[in-house]
């Protein structure tokens, strides 16, 4: 177990995302924003959002995620997705990180993977649909697509009995598959029944404590021992695509699955056999350490006496008489530079990529010594190579590491949705039957649900046709964006405008999205009847033999 906190390294990612936010017109308004995703007035109001993967809390102040946990806009990364899906295009999918590394792999025709999990504790309403689309989605655009059923999570973490996991289990595929899933190409699976998966939870596990858990979850003496294992479980589904061969992973999920997210990059860095940094001498320096070293080699000229061979002492001399980068997070960091600098004294200042050896057989440590091309230097527990780039020494590393048993994980990459507000305002939840629209209702069903929606009306038609609706706190609205207007942004766009115009009345407004829903409805249970030959095909135990 190593000590690396659970937040990499920010600085890493943060200068990946492009920078043509402005760029991007949003031809739909969104539920709450104002014509793109933007941050709440009142965002800040809430100071401390707990991202829990078991709480009923909303996250209704989107800002926080992004300032206090380093999730990224997913705005400034839209125009560089192909052809994006309408919840992308809508604001719907608001945050993710790291899906630079997907996208880039989608333009470019590279492998590249994605998967989300379902917790069989409901019928399957409208809010799933949103994760069925992005994984279809993602299937479509060439990737390894996995859907799969947390039936041991649903079991532990909510007591749910085998028979209802079963019966759940059947109806979320089903409507994945009817949603236009193909099976053929992607991976269906139930935690409870993939042994592969559970082989690599059992090593996951190894890498993880139960302070970390205790940290993490909250989790506390009164946890039970299957709860935490279907933690390392949804480590080992988030990294499952990558067993075979490693590759960017997008998760589609909510934004409180973030915590997971999370835990399995850090796990995917901890299982490799090595680190690959930069450095400038023997010693270890940190990222801050290293801005400096950076400065004082490129300034080399100014203070060397043979500008090809600079040496540490030489570049402490100066640096000491120099005025502090302003790029430092740690102000510290010059001193601490300075001190390793003099120690070194005479050697050389000079540039290289360091592999250091967290968890590398010894034959893969001396299997590397061996493939690095160039001029090397072999120390206790790391490796500097001075004629390779820091991306070929990635490469490098994967490859020995690979070739030795390990598994080369890349960091899974995430997208977050929002959640959809309830029918009945508040919280869409599984439990309250009047608050979403479960695609199993009967389409008659919801149709009333829907014409019974709380909107986002004025209180009289005089006052609506006056001020106009309020479409960004209307739930019918979110329908409209989320569902019903399907990929046809104009469509959404009218309903919208329309709305804040005036000219357009709840009643009407209402009967034209329940009769959407009914249609809706119909049609998918339609395909989830065609879908049942799919799913039987696919030889998936829906009779669990458990108590
Ligand atoms: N924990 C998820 C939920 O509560 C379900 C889940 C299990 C999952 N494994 C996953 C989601 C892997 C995404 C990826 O709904
Ligand atoms: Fe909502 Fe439609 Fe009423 Fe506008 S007109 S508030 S979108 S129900």
């Amino acid at each position: 177990m190593t000590e690396e906190p659970i937040d990499e390294p920010e600085d890493e990612r943060r200068d990946t995302a492009p920078e043509s936010a402005d760029e991007t017109t949003q031809a739909v308004p969104l539920p709450d924003g104002e014509g793109s995703w933007t941050p709440r007035a009142d965002g800040g109001a809430v100071d401390d959002v707990a991202l829990d993967p078991w709480g009923s809390s909303t996250v209704d102040d989107y800002r926080n995620l992004f300032e206090q946990f380093g999730i990224e806009e997913f705005d400034a990364l839209l125009p560089e997705v192909p052809d994006p899906h309408y919840l992308m295009r809508r604001g719907v999918i608001f945050g993710h990180r790291e899906y630079d590394r997907v996208v880039r792999a989608m333009r470019e025709g590279e492998p590249f993977a994605a998967l989300s999990g379902f917790m069989p504790t409901g019928d399957p309403h409208v809010g799933h649909k949103l994760v069925f689309d992005e994984l279809i989605w993602h299937q479509e655009q060439g990737g390894d697509t996995y859907g799969l059923i947390a039936d041991l999570e649903a079991h532990s973490a909510r007591g749910l009995s085998w028979a209802e996991i079963d019966e759940h289990a059947r109806d979320y595929l089903l409507s994945l598959l009817a949603l236009g899933f193909d099976p053929e190409e992607g991976e269906l699976y139930r935690q409870s029944d993939n042994r592969r998966l559970q082989d690599l939870a059992f090593e996951l596990g190894s890498e993880v404590n139960f302070s970390e858990m205790e940290a993490i979850y909250g989790f506390g003496g009164e946890t039970s021992v299957s709860y935490m294992q279907s933690v390392v479980t949804q480590m080992a589904d988030i990294l499952y695509p990558q067993l075979a061969d490693p590759k960017p992973t997008v998760i589609p999920v909510g934004p409180d699955q973030d915590p997971h997210v999370r835990l399995a990059r850090d796990l995917a860095a901890r299982t490799r056999y090595f680190g690959v940094t930069e450095a400038y001498a023997s010693f270890e320096a940190d990222p801050d350490e290293r801005t400096v070293l950076a400065r004082a080699y490129e300034e080399r000229g100014a203070f060397a006496d043979d500008p090809d061979r600079p040496r540490c002492v030489e570049a402490a001399d100066w640096l000491a008489s120099h005025d502090t980068p302003s790029d430092l997070h740690d102000p510290g960091a010059l001193d601490s530079a300075i001190e390793k600098l003099r120690a070194a004294g005479k050697e050389p200042l000079r540039p290289r990529v360091r592999f250091l050896d967290r968890n590398a057989t010894d034959d893969a440590f001396e299997a590397l010594i061996e493939a690095i091309a160039g001029e090397k230097r072999v120390y206790e527990g790391h490796i500097d190579a001075f004629e390779l780039s820091h991306e070929n020494a990635e490469d490098l590393a994967r490859e020995v590491e690979l070739a030795h048993g390990g598994y080369g994980f890349l960091p899974p990459s995430s997208i977050y949705h929002r959640f959809m507000t309830g029918l009945t305002g508040g919280k869409m939840s599984s439990s309250v039957p009047a608050s979403h629209i479960s695609l199993l209702d009967d389409p008659e069903t919801g149709y009333e649900k829907v014409k019974s929606a709380t909107t986002g009306g004025r209180e009289t038609a005089e006052l609506q046709r006056e001020l106009g609706g309020r479409a960004d706190e209307c739930p019918v609205y979110e329908l409209y964006a989320y569902l019903l207007a399907g990929d046809d942004d104009e469509f959404a766009k009218e309903v919208y405008d329309e709305c804040v115009g005036g000219e357009r009345l709840c009643g009407d407004c209402k009967e034209q999205a329940a009769v959407l829903m009914r249609e809706f409805l119909a049609d998918h249970q339609e395909k989830r009847e065609e879908a049942e030959e799919l799913l039987a095909d696919l030889d998936i135990e829906f009779d669990s033999a458990r108590a």
